[in-house]
């Protein structure tokens, strides 16, 4: 064989050394990027699917790509039993953000779906509009007037995500395969960039949140310093969310709200602007056409652990909730289960609101044994099934494994307002 003399066999061994060793670092960096846990990919994954603000006729939904993808697609069909329904499938151009997590680039598109009909099942679908799609979603509008209906609520996730709080989401699937919507009550995560916790709650119930929407609010943990240093939300957040922007400004998908057959719902951010937030809802529930009224926000107003107390939450809102007469507010944040009667703070006897702290997630904290708990369940992972019919509002709190552990029932009749437990 011939032998061939490269030049660059005359460079020295140190110059080779000095570009083939960051070469090969780079390379695999790379090789460990592409092969991490939850990284992206051309094909969509993180699908989550959110209610606007008129949930009769649009919904939104997000998902994730690697930056491959230059512009994502969705499509929407009525729903068919055949496959016949693609053929009358139209298309919407998704809106495009790129965003950085985990070291990785992504990119977040969203599209909101208009003009859809009431109480409608449709069938949609997300990807590039070319090979990478999902699979096609089921996915049901609400009705445009006052109906029966149930939702899931679940407090902190937030530690040992993918191994221990999966079960809990597919227990509660199970048991309320029809809920409408999941409130999430803050502390989705333990670490508010941390991108791989993120993969973690994906993983662990995006296959349930692309067909029941999420309705997440932020905990104390969504939230960390940046690279300035300054605190704010998780870059995460806005990415994979797309909620109503109708709360106060600043706080853009962390406060909203959503009038779903006969309740209003509003999601309150408790980590920041509590005063504003308080002005703003006084407004929003002086004109409420809906017979029910239910908040979710992270820090409680009645701490359950020991020793944790949130009096500026309880300063600033419970007057709203007490002059407006909200009937539920459920939070998280205390890693246990506690729930009062229909309690006011200003002591005034009709009416009241039942405060519900409750925890999905593994991370446990001792309880405080306080009089306004008629119930306190400790070291339990939660889930809560909750149905509004008409005059009566029905509560079922159960553990991971499903068992009833506390139930009750709220009922409105002529102007008054009763608990009664079972
Ligand atoms: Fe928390």
């Amino acid at each position: 064989m011939k032998t061939i003399r490269f030049p660059s066999l005359s460079l020295s061994r140190r110059a080779v050394l000095a570009v083939a060793v960051p070469a090969v670092a780079v390379l695999l960096a790379a090789l460990e990027i592409s092969s991490a846990p939850f990284a992206p990919s051309p094909l969509p994954d993180r699908i989550v699917a959110n209610w606007t603000a008129s949930p009769a006729t649009s919904f939104s939904v997000t998902w994730r790509t690697d930056a491959s993808v230059a512009q994502g697609f969705a499509e929407i069909a009525e729903a068919s039993d055949g496959p016949s329904f693609e053929k009358n499938a139209r298309r919407v151009a998704a809106r495009k953000e790129a965003y950085t997590a985990g070291g990785r680039a992504a990119h977040a598109f969203s599209v909101t779906f208009e003009g859809l009909r009431p109480s409608t099942e449709y069938l949609y679908r997300v990807g590039d509009g070319g090979e990478s799609w999902s699979e096609w979603i089921p996915f049901r509008t609400a009705a445009d007037r006052e109906e029966p209906f149930t939702f899931l609520y679940l407090g902190d996730a937030q530690t040992r995500i993918h191994a221990a709080w999966a079960r809990v989401v597919r227990k509660a699937y199970e048991t309320a395969p029809d809920a409408r919507f999941l409130i999430h009550a803050g502390d989705l995560i333990n670490n508010h960039d941390r991108d791989e916790q993120w993969g973690e709650w994906h993983a662990a119930s995006s296959w349930v949140q692309r067909v029941i929407p999420a309705m997440p609010v932020p905990g104390n943990h969504e939230y960390g310093r940046g690279p300035d240093g300054q605190r704010r939300l998780t870059v995460n957040w806005r990415a994979q969310f797309t909620l109503p922007a109708n709360g106060p400004e600043g706080l853009e998908e962390t406060c909203y709200f959503v009038d779903f057959q006969g309740v209003r719902l509003v999601g309150l951010n408790s980590n920041e602007k509590l005063r504003e937030q308080a002005a703003w809802l006084d407004r929003l529930l002086a004109k409420n056409p809906n017979r029910w009224t239910i908040v979710f926000f992270h820090h409680p107003l009645y701490s359950g652990a020991r020793g944790r107390d949130n009096r500026e939450v309880r300063e600033f809102w419970q007057p709203v909730f007490d002059r407006h007469g909200v009937d539920l507010v459920l939070s998280g944040h205390d890693h246990i289960y506690t729930r009062t009667r229909l309690v006011r703070g200003d002591g005034a006897r009709e009416g009241g609101t039942v405060y519900v702290i409750s925890v999905s997630g593994a991370k446990m904290y001792e309880p405080d044994e306080r009089p306004q708990f008629p119930k306190v369940i400790a070291g339990t992972q939660m889930f809560q099934v909750i149905r509004v019919r008409g005059d009566e509002l029905s509560f079922e709190a159960r553990t991971a494994r499903g068992t009833l552990a506390d139930s009750f029932v709220i009922e409105k009749r002529g102007g008054g307002k009763r608990l009664i437990e079972k």
